[in-house]
C-alpha cells in the first residue's frame, strides 16, 4: 500500500493506493479522528459491486452508515440530484462532523463532492474513485461540480477531500471501453512526465489485450504524483500552472462535444487531442518526430482511436475557438518541447489548427 500526501494551501490529505485499499477505508476514516455518521454515495453499477464491502469496513470501525445510490451516467450530474441529496442528508440529520464517501467514477465524485462542499458549508469528504479515469485524475485535486444547461461542470467548487482511497482491484469489473478511456489520461501523464513514468506506461501498453492488471499500484501512483505536484502548485487554477493537465484536452474537448458527448468517451477524445498535440508540437515546439511517433505508438498500442472520421472539421475548429479555457488572446494550447517537457500558453496559427483538425477528421 502506498500513501501519497497532497498538500495544497487549503488542506493536506493522504491518498491510499493499493490492492485491497477499499477494505482499509473504514479504518482510514476512523484514523482521521472522525466520528459520527457516514453516508456512502454511489451509482447503480458500482453499489451492487462494492457498497457492502465499504459499508462493512466502516461499520467495523464503529460508524453509523447509510447510503445514497443514483443511476449511472453523466446525465446525473445535475442540480436536481444535488437538491435531492441535500434532502436525504437533511432527513438523516447529517451535520458538519459527518462524512460523505463518494464511491464511484468521476460522475459520483464530482456530484457528491459538490454536495459535500456545499451542504452546511462543508461536510467531510472521502473520495473512493472506481474508474481508471477517476483514480488517476478526478478523485484527487478538489474539483467538484455538476453540469448546468449546455455547460459541462458549469457549477461547482474547489473542495479538497479529507482522504482518497484508490484500489486498483476494482478496475477488474470496469467495462473495457471505460478502462481504455482512462488509459488515455495515463498516456497524458506519461507524455507530460517522460522518463520512468513514460517507460512504465509503455510497458503496461505492450503485448496483448487491454486488462485491468496492467494498471497496477505503481503506475497509478506514478500518475497521481504528477497530478499532485500540479495541484499543490496551483490549487485553484490561478497561476496557470495547472493548465499543463490540459495536454490533449483543447482539441479533445472539441472532439467530444462535436460527437455529441456520446460518440467518443472522454478518453477517446483526449487520445485524439493528444495526437493533435503531438503533431502541433513537432510543427511549433521542436518536438522531434521520433518522440511524436513514440507517443502515437503508445496510443495505438492501447487501441485508442487515430481518427475522428465523419466529424465536421468546421464544427470542431469552431468548438476549439469557444474553448472554456480560452483567454482574451484566444485558445492557449499545451504542447511538448520534448517528452516530459510540456509548455503552456501557446498559440496555434489558425491555418495550422485547421490542417490538424482536417487530418484528425479524415478517412
Ligand atoms: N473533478 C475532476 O478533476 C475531474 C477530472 C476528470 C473528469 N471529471 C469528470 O468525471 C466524469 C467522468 O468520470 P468517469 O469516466 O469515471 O465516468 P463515470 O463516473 O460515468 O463511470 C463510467 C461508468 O463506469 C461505471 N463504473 C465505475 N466504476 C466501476 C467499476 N469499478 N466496475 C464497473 N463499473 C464501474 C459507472 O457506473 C459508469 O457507468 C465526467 O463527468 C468528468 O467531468 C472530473
Ligand atoms: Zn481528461
Amino acid at each position: 500500500m502506498q500513501r501519497l500526501r497532497v498538500a495544497p494551501p487549503s488542506r493536506a490529505y493522504d491518498v491510499l493506493v493499493g490492492r485491497g485499499a477499499l477494505d482499509e477505508l473504514g479504518a482510514a476514516v476512523a484514523a482521521l479522528g472522525t466520528s459520527g455518521q457516514v453516508v456512502v454515495c454511489s451509482d447503480g453499477h458500482v453499489a451492487p459491486l462494492y457498497l457492502e464491502r465499504v459499508g462493512a469496513g466502516l461499520r467495523a470501525a464503529g460508524f453509523e452508515i447509510s447510503h445514497i445510490v443514483i443511476p449511472p451516467g453523466e446525465g446525473q450530474k445535475t442540480l436536481a440530484r444535488v437538491e435531492e441529496a441535500y434532502g436525504v442528508l437533511y432527513e438523516r440529520g447529517i451535520g458538519r462532523g459527518d462524512t460523505v464517501v463518494a464511491l464511484g467514477g468521476g460522475v459520483v465524485g464530482d456530484l457528491f463532492g459538490y454536495v459535500a462542499a456545499t451542504y452546511q458549508r462543508g461536510l467531510r469528504l472521502v473520495q473512493a474513485p472506481t474508474t481508471l479515469l477517476a483514480q488517476v485524475d478526478a478523485g484527487v485535486g478538489g474539483k467538484t461540480g455538476v453540469d448546468f444547461r449546455a455547460g459541462k461542470n458549469h457549477v461547482g467548487a474547489f473542495y479538497q477531500p479529507w482522504l482518497v482511497v484508490v484500489d486498483p482491484d476494482v478496475l477488474r469489473t470496469l467495462p473495457v471501453r471505460e478502462l481504455r478511456s482512462g488509459a488515455a489520461e495515463v498516456v497524458k501523464y506519461g507524455l507530460m512526465a517522460g522518463g520512468r513514468l513514460l517507460d512504465e506506461v509503455e510497458a503496461a501498453a505492450q503485448n496483448g489485450a487491454l486488462d485491468a492488471e496492467r494498471f497496477d499500484e505503481a503506475l497509478i501512483a506514478g500518475c497521481l504524483e504528477e497530478k499532485i505536484a500540479v495541484v499543490e502548485d496551483d490549487e485553484r487554477e490561478e497561476t496557470g500552472n495547472r493548465a499543463v493537465l490540459n495536454l490533449g484536452h483543447t482539441v479533445g474537448h472539441a472532439v467530444e462535444a462535436a460527437g455529441g458527448f456520446s460518440r467518443f468517451t472522454h478518453g477517446e477524445a483526449v487520445a485524439l487531442g493528444l495526437r493533435a498535440a503531438l503533431r502541433l508540437s513537432v510543427e511549433l515546439c521542436g518536438l522531434p518526430q521520433s518522440e511524436a511517433d513514440r507517443g502515437a505508438a503508445l496510443l495505438d498500442a492501447l487501441g485508442l482511436p487515430a481518427h475522428a472520421a465523419g466529424l465536421d472539421p468546421e464544427e470542431v475548429a469552431g468548438l476549439i475557438r469557444r474553448d472554456k479555457k480560452a483567454g482574451p488572446e484566444g485558445v492557449a494550447y499545451v504542447l511538448l518541447e520534448g517528452l516530459g517537457r510540456p509548455r503552456t500558453g501557446l498559440r496555434v496559427p489558425s491555418d495550422l489548427e485547421r490542417e490538424v483538425v482536417a487530418w484528425l477528421t479524415s478517412e
